[in-house]
Protein backbone atom coordinates (compact mmCIF):
# COMPACT_ATOMS: atom_id res chain seq x y z
CA UNK A 1 0.00 0.00 0.00
CA UNK A 2 1.35 3.42 -1.20
CA UNK A 3 1.84 5.30 2.19
CA UNK A 4 0.43 8.89 1.73
CA UNK A 5 0.83 10.05 5.29
CA UNK A 6 3.35 13.36 5.20
CA UNK A 7 4.93 14.76 8.32
CA UNK A 8 5.29 18.48 8.73
CA UNK A 9 8.99 20.32 10.12
CA UNK A 10 8.65 22.63 12.21
CA UNK A 11 10.17 26.49 12.36
CA UNK A 12 10.52 28.79 15.24
CA UNK A 13 9.56 32.15 12.84
CA UNK A 14 8.97 35.04 15.15
CA UNK A 15 8.84 35.97 18.49
CA UNK A 16 7.37 38.98 20.35
CA UNK A 17 6.55 40.38 24.14
CA UNK A 18 4.92 43.05 26.49
CA UNK A 19 5.31 43.68 30.15
CA UNK A 20 2.92 46.58 32.16
CA UNK A 21 5.00 49.48 32.66
CA UNK A 22 4.30 49.73 36.20
CA UNK A 23 7.38 48.02 37.97
CA UNK A 24 8.23 47.22 41.83
CA UNK A 25 11.79 46.90 43.20
CA UNK A 26 13.38 45.39 46.08
CA UNK A 27 13.43 48.02 48.34
CA UNK A 28 10.19 49.08 47.53
CA UNK A 29 8.58 45.75 48.57
CA UNK A 30 10.58 45.62 51.85
CA UNK A 31 8.06 48.37 52.82
CA UNK A 32 5.10 46.08 52.22
CA UNK A 33 7.00 42.80 53.74
CA UNK A 34 10.00 41.82 56.09
CA UNK A 35 12.53 41.60 53.58
CA UNK A 36 15.20 43.09 51.97
CA UNK A 37 16.51 43.88 48.24
CA UNK A 38 19.86 41.86 50.09
CA UNK A 39 17.86 38.70 50.73
CA UNK A 40 15.60 38.81 47.50
CA UNK A 41 18.75 39.23 45.41
CA UNK A 42 20.70 36.43 46.99
CA UNK A 43 18.05 33.94 47.41
CA UNK A 44 16.25 34.35 44.11
CA UNK A 45 18.69 37.04 42.01
CA UNK A 46 15.77 39.05 41.35
CA UNK A 47 16.07 42.71 41.47
CA UNK A 48 12.48 44.02 40.43
CA UNK A 49 9.36 42.98 38.63
CA UNK A 50 6.54 44.67 36.49
CA UNK A 51 2.88 44.29 37.77
CA UNK A 52 -0.29 45.27 36.19
CA UNK A 53 -2.80 47.74 37.03
CA UNK A 54 -6.24 46.87 38.19
CA UNK A 55 -7.01 48.32 34.53
CA UNK A 56 -4.58 46.29 32.43
CA UNK A 57 -5.62 43.12 31.37
CA UNK A 58 -4.24 39.37 30.09
CA UNK A 59 -5.50 39.89 26.71
CA UNK A 60 -3.94 43.29 26.01
CA UNK A 61 -0.63 41.82 27.16
CA UNK A 62 -0.64 38.53 24.89
CA UNK A 63 -2.49 40.51 22.01
CA UNK A 64 0.28 43.31 22.31
CA UNK A 65 3.02 40.39 22.27
CA UNK A 66 1.17 38.25 19.39
CA UNK A 67 1.09 41.06 17.19
CA UNK A 68 5.05 41.43 17.24
CA UNK A 69 5.37 37.84 16.90
CA UNK A 70 3.67 38.00 13.66
CA UNK A 71 5.23 41.10 12.60
CA UNK A 72 8.82 39.34 12.84
CA UNK A 73 7.94 36.45 11.17
CA UNK A 74 6.61 38.86 8.06
CA UNK A 75 2.83 37.32 8.40
CA UNK A 76 0.00 38.95 8.77
CA UNK A 77 -3.11 38.41 11.53
CA UNK A 78 -5.00 36.63 8.83
CA UNK A 79 -2.43 33.66 8.00
CA UNK A 80 -2.63 32.80 11.46
CA UNK A 81 -4.62 29.17 11.74
CA UNK A 82 -4.16 28.58 15.48
CA UNK A 83 -3.79 30.44 18.66
CA UNK A 84 -2.62 28.66 22.11
CA UNK A 85 -2.50 30.98 25.14
CA UNK A 86 -0.72 29.13 27.66
CA UNK A 87 -1.72 30.75 31.04
CA UNK A 88 -2.93 30.35 34.39
CA UNK A 89 -4.52 33.54 35.02
CA UNK A 90 -6.91 34.24 32.02
CA UNK A 91 -9.47 37.29 32.04
CA UNK A 92 -12.54 34.80 31.73
CA UNK A 93 -12.58 31.20 33.04
CA UNK A 94 -14.12 30.54 30.00
CA UNK A 95 -10.75 31.12 28.02
CA UNK A 96 -9.14 34.35 26.74
CA UNK A 97 -7.40 33.11 23.77
CA UNK A 98 -10.86 33.65 21.46
CA UNK A 99 -11.25 37.51 22.79
CA UNK A 100 -7.23 37.71 21.90
CA UNK A 101 -7.98 36.01 18.09
CA UNK A 102 -10.30 38.77 18.00
CA UNK A 103 -8.15 41.66 19.38
CA UNK A 104 -5.50 40.34 17.02
CA UNK A 105 -7.67 39.93 14.09
CA UNK A 106 -6.66 36.40 13.33
CA UNK A 107 -10.05 35.72 11.76
CA UNK A 108 -9.04 32.58 10.26
CA UNK A 109 -7.51 30.90 13.51
CA UNK A 110 -9.55 29.14 16.07
CA UNK A 111 -8.08 29.79 19.72
CA UNK A 112 -8.08 27.77 22.65
CA UNK A 113 -6.54 28.15 26.33
CA UNK A 114 -3.87 25.15 27.59
CA UNK A 115 -3.16 25.51 31.88
CA UNK A 116 0.28 24.18 32.46
CA UNK A 117 1.46 26.44 35.25
CA UNK A 118 5.29 27.82 34.68
CA UNK A 119 6.00 24.67 32.32
CA UNK A 120 2.84 26.23 29.90
CA UNK A 121 4.89 27.60 27.63
CA UNK A 122 6.80 24.22 26.61
CA UNK A 123 3.92 22.82 27.14
CA UNK A 124 2.02 24.88 24.41
CA UNK A 125 5.16 24.28 21.84
CA UNK A 126 4.52 21.19 22.26
CA UNK A 127 0.55 20.72 21.72
CA UNK A 128 1.10 23.30 18.54
CA UNK A 129 3.59 20.95 17.13
CA UNK A 130 1.04 18.15 16.95
CA UNK A 131 -0.69 20.07 14.57
CA UNK A 132 1.63 21.45 12.58
CA UNK A 133 3.66 17.89 12.11
CA UNK A 134 -0.03 16.49 10.58
CA UNK A 135 -0.79 19.03 8.27
CA UNK A 136 -3.77 20.30 9.74
CA UNK A 137 -2.47 23.86 10.66
CA UNK A 138 0.59 25.47 9.03
CA UNK A 139 0.91 28.92 11.39
CA UNK A 140 0.27 28.72 14.94
CA UNK A 141 0.86 31.67 16.89
CA UNK A 142 1.81 30.55 21.07
CA UNK A 143 1.36 32.96 23.99
CA UNK A 144 2.38 32.57 27.11
CA UNK A 145 0.81 35.18 29.82
CA UNK A 146 -0.24 35.51 33.12
CA UNK A 147 -0.71 38.18 35.47
CA UNK A 148 0.07 36.47 39.01
CA UNK A 149 0.07 39.53 41.11
CA UNK A 150 -3.46 39.02 40.81
CA UNK A 151 -3.56 36.03 42.83
CA UNK A 152 -0.60 36.64 45.37
CA UNK A 153 -0.63 37.18 48.54
CA UNK A 154 0.87 40.50 49.08
CA UNK A 155 1.84 39.53 53.55
CA UNK A 156 3.72 36.37 52.61
CA UNK A 157 7.55 37.73 52.18
CA UNK A 158 8.26 34.07 51.02
CA UNK A 159 5.63 33.97 47.58
CA UNK A 160 5.35 37.55 46.70
CA UNK A 161 8.57 38.35 46.28
CA UNK A 162 9.21 35.95 43.54
CA UNK A 163 6.51 36.83 40.55
CA UNK A 164 5.77 39.22 38.18
CA UNK A 165 4.01 39.82 35.19
CA UNK A 166 4.32 39.86 31.42
CA UNK A 167 3.43 38.18 28.09
CA UNK A 168 5.53 36.23 25.04
CA UNK A 169 4.92 34.69 22.11
CA UNK A 170 6.65 32.85 19.19
CA UNK A 171 5.14 31.91 15.82
CA UNK A 172 5.57 28.33 14.74
CA UNK A 173 5.38 27.56 11.12
CA UNK A 174 5.23 24.15 9.01
CA UNK A 175 8.46 23.60 7.01
CA UNK A 176 8.53 20.94 4.23
CA UNK A 177 12.42 20.68 3.76
CA UNK A 178 13.59 20.92 7.36
CA UNK A 179 12.70 20.54 10.73
CA UNK A 180 14.07 22.56 13.55
CA UNK A 181 12.10 21.48 16.77
CA UNK A 182 14.41 18.60 17.41
CA UNK A 183 12.95 17.03 20.38
CA UNK A 184 11.22 17.23 23.73
CA UNK A 185 10.21 15.47 26.95
CA UNK A 186 7.17 16.48 29.41
CA UNK A 187 6.11 15.08 32.63
CA UNK A 188 3.67 16.02 35.21
CA UNK A 189 3.29 14.34 39.00
CA UNK A 190 0.38 15.42 40.08
CA UNK A 191 1.04 13.44 43.84
CA UNK A 192 3.00 16.62 44.67
CA UNK A 193 0.30 18.93 43.76
CA UNK A 194 0.31 20.08 47.26
CA UNK A 195 3.59 22.18 46.88
CA UNK A 196 2.33 24.63 44.39
CA UNK A 197 -0.94 26.04 44.43
CA UNK A 198 -3.40 28.67 43.69
CA UNK A 199 -6.89 26.61 44.03
CA UNK A 200 -10.48 27.06 44.08
CA UNK A 201 -11.52 27.56 48.06
CA UNK A 202 -16.02 27.50 47.06
CA UNK A 203 -17.46 29.43 49.93
CA UNK A 204 -20.39 27.43 50.58
CA UNK A 205 -23.84 28.81 50.02
CA UNK A 206 -27.52 27.38 50.88
CA UNK A 207 -29.56 27.80 47.66
CA UNK A 208 -32.59 25.97 49.37
CA UNK A 209 -32.98 23.38 52.33
CA UNK A 210 -30.57 20.52 51.79
CA UNK A 211 -29.04 22.20 49.18
CA UNK A 212 -26.19 24.36 49.06
CA UNK A 213 -23.53 24.89 45.96
CA UNK A 214 -20.32 27.29 46.09
CA UNK A 215 -19.46 30.21 45.65
CA UNK A 216 -16.12 29.91 43.22
CA UNK A 217 -13.16 32.06 44.73
CA UNK A 218 -9.66 31.12 44.56
CA UNK A 219 -6.90 31.53 47.23
CA UNK A 220 -3.41 33.08 46.77
CA UNK A 221 -0.67 31.45 45.59
CA UNK A 222 0.74 28.73 48.62
CA UNK A 223 4.24 27.11 47.93
CA UNK A 224 6.45 24.56 49.62
CA UNK A 225 9.57 27.01 48.30
CA UNK A 226 12.02 24.43 49.31
CA UNK A 227 10.41 21.47 47.96
CA UNK A 228 9.64 23.41 44.49
CA UNK A 229 13.40 24.17 44.52
CA UNK A 230 14.71 20.69 45.39
CA UNK A 231 12.03 19.48 42.59
CA UNK A 232 13.14 22.18 39.78
CA UNK A 233 17.12 21.12 40.31
CA UNK A 234 16.54 17.43 40.26
CA UNK A 235 13.90 16.97 37.48
CA UNK A 236 15.33 19.56 35.20
CA UNK A 237 18.45 18.28 34.12
CA UNK A 238 16.99 15.22 33.73
CA UNK A 239 14.33 16.45 31.66
CA UNK A 240 16.50 18.48 28.89
CA UNK A 241 18.84 15.07 28.93
CA UNK A 242 15.89 13.16 28.08
CA UNK A 243 14.86 15.87 25.28
CA UNK A 244 18.33 15.54 24.08
CA UNK A 245 18.87 11.96 23.66
CA UNK A 246 15.46 12.19 21.43
CA UNK A 247 17.02 15.18 19.21
CA UNK A 248 20.00 12.93 19.15
CA UNK A 249 22.51 15.20 20.86
CA UNK A 250 24.65 15.97 23.78
CA UNK A 251 24.77 19.17 25.50
CA UNK A 252 28.01 20.68 23.98
CA UNK A 253 26.09 21.06 20.71
CA UNK A 254 23.64 23.57 22.46
CA UNK A 255 24.34 27.28 21.90
CA UNK A 256 21.70 28.62 24.10
CA UNK A 257 19.91 27.32 27.82
CA UNK A 258 16.88 29.24 28.46
CA UNK A 259 15.00 27.90 31.71
CA UNK A 260 11.80 29.36 33.03
CA UNK A 261 13.06 32.52 35.13
CA UNK A 262 12.43 31.33 38.85
CA UNK A 263 15.32 31.35 40.22
CA UNK A 264 18.91 32.32 39.32
CA UNK A 265 20.13 29.66 41.49
CA UNK A 266 18.15 26.88 40.16
CA UNK A 267 19.65 28.18 36.60
CA UNK A 268 23.17 28.22 37.88
CA UNK A 269 22.53 24.85 39.20
CA UNK A 270 20.85 23.13 36.44
CA UNK A 271 23.37 24.71 34.00
CA UNK A 272 26.39 22.89 36.41
CA UNK A 273 24.39 19.74 36.37
CA UNK A 274 24.35 19.41 32.53
CA UNK A 275 28.11 21.36 32.14
CA UNK A 276 26.90 24.28 29.97
CA UNK A 277 29.32 27.24 30.38
CA UNK A 278 27.64 30.29 32.15
CA UNK A 279 27.55 32.31 29.12
CA UNK A 280 25.31 30.18 27.58
CA UNK A 281 22.40 30.79 29.90
CA UNK A 282 20.02 32.81 29.00
CA UNK A 283 19.07 35.18 32.37
CA UNK A 284 16.28 38.19 32.49
CA UNK A 285 15.10 37.12 35.80
CA UNK A 286 16.36 40.20 37.45
CA UNK A 287 14.26 42.65 35.34
CA UNK A 288 10.86 40.95 35.34
CA UNK A 289 10.64 37.84 37.85
CA UNK A 290 9.14 34.66 37.56
CA UNK A 291 6.40 35.64 34.92
CA UNK A 292 5.05 31.97 34.84
CA UNK A 293 4.21 30.70 31.25
CA UNK A 294 5.30 34.34 30.03
CA UNK A 295 9.08 33.77 31.11
CA UNK A 296 10.53 31.54 28.30
CA UNK A 297 8.87 33.85 25.65
CA UNK A 298 10.08 37.13 27.21
CA UNK A 299 13.48 36.20 27.81
CA UNK A 300 13.55 34.31 24.33
CA UNK A 301 12.07 37.27 22.44
CA UNK A 302 14.82 39.57 24.20
CA UNK A 303 17.43 37.47 23.54
CA UNK A 304 16.61 37.99 19.80
CA UNK A 305 16.07 41.49 19.72
CA UNK A 306 19.37 41.84 21.33
CA UNK A 307 20.84 40.09 18.45
CA UNK A 308 22.28 37.55 21.33
CA UNK A 309 20.22 34.20 19.70
CA UNK A 310 20.95 34.42 15.80
CA UNK A 311 19.23 32.20 13.13
CA UNK A 312 20.11 28.29 13.40
CA UNK A 313 21.21 29.07 17.17
CA UNK A 314 20.39 25.27 18.97
CA UNK A 315 18.32 26.24 22.26
CA UNK A 316 17.38 24.12 24.80
CA UNK A 317 14.10 25.49 26.66
CA UNK A 318 12.71 24.01 29.74
CA UNK A 319 9.55 24.99 32.04
CA UNK A 320 8.68 23.81 35.53
CA UNK A 321 6.09 24.71 38.09
CA UNK A 322 2.80 23.67 39.25
CA UNK A 323 1.09 20.56 38.90
CA UNK A 324 3.85 19.78 38.83
CA UNK A 325 4.50 19.71 36.00
CA UNK A 326 7.82 20.11 33.45
CA UNK A 327 9.31 19.90 30.25
CA UNK A 328 12.14 20.86 27.93
CA UNK A 329 12.34 21.20 23.97
CA UNK A 330 15.23 21.44 21.96
CA UNK A 331 15.28 24.04 18.85
CA UNK A 332 16.51 25.86 16.16
CA UNK A 333 15.72 29.51 16.25
CA UNK A 334 14.47 30.83 12.77
CA UNK A 335 12.59 29.86 9.90
N1 LIG B 1 12.83 37.86 53.05
C1 LIG B 1 13.55 37.52 54.15
N2 LIG B 1 13.51 36.30 54.69
C2 LIG B 1 12.70 35.39 54.09
C3 LIG B 1 11.94 35.69 52.95
C4 LIG B 1 12.03 36.98 52.43
N3 LIG B 1 11.36 37.39 51.34
N4 LIG B 1 11.26 34.58 52.58
C5 LIG B 1 11.56 33.62 53.45
N5 LIG B 1 12.44 34.10 54.36
C6 LIG B 1 13.05 33.41 55.50
C7 LIG B 1 12.24 32.22 55.95
O1 LIG B 1 11.25 32.62 56.87
C8 LIG B 1 13.30 31.35 56.58
O2 LIG B 1 13.56 31.85 57.87
P1 LIG B 1 13.84 30.81 59.08
O3 LIG B 1 15.08 30.08 58.66
O4 LIG B 1 14.00 31.70 60.24
O5 LIG B 1 12.64 29.92 59.12
C9 LIG B 1 14.54 31.63 55.74
O6 LIG B 1 14.29 32.88 55.07
C10 LIG B 1 14.83 30.55 54.72
O7 LIG B 1 13.60 30.25 54.03
P2 LIG B 1 13.57 29.20 52.86
O8 LIG B 1 12.16 29.08 52.35
O9 LIG B 1 14.27 27.96 53.26
O10 LIG B 1 14.47 29.97 51.78
P3 LIG B 1 15.08 29.43 50.47
O11 LIG B 1 16.52 29.60 50.48
O12 LIG B 1 14.52 28.07 50.12
O13 LIG B 1 14.51 30.45 49.40
C11 LIG B 1 12.78 30.55 47.74
C12 LIG B 1 13.10 30.57 49.22
C13 LIG B 1 13.48 31.73 47.08
C14 LIG B 1 11.28 30.68 47.56
C15 LIG B 1 13.30 29.23 47.11
O14 LIG B 1 12.88 28.15 47.91
C16 LIG B 1 12.82 29.02 45.72
O15 LIG B 1 13.16 29.74 44.79
N6 LIG B 1 12.04 27.95 45.48
C17 LIG B 1 11.60 27.62 44.15
C18 LIG B 1 10.44 28.45 43.75
C19 LIG B 1 10.14 28.19 42.27
O16 LIG B 1 11.06 27.96 41.51
N7 LIG B 1 8.92 28.20 41.82
C20 LIG B 1 8.78 27.89 40.39
C21 LIG B 1 7.51 27.49 40.05
S1 LIG B 1 6.42 28.83 40.09
C22 LIG B 1 4.95 28.31 39.29
O17 LIG B 1 4.81 27.25 38.76
C23 LIG B 1 3.82 29.29 39.34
Amino acid sequence: MKDTFKQFGIAIAGSGSATPTATLDNDQLSQLVDTSDEWITTRTGIRMRHVATPEETLGQLAARAGRDAIAMANLSPEDIDLIVLATSTPDDLFGSAAKIQGEIGATRAVAFDLTAACSGFVFGMVTAAQFIRTGVYRNVLLIGADILSRWVDWDDRATCILFGDGAGAVVMRAREDRDRLLGFSLHSNGQKNHTLNLSQQAESRGLLTGLEVGRGQYRPITMNGREVYRFAVDKVPEVISKALYHAHLTTDAIDWLLLHQANQRIMDSVAERLEIPTEKVISNLAKYGNTSAASIPLALDEAVREGKIKAGDRIAVSGFGAGLTWGAAIFEWGI
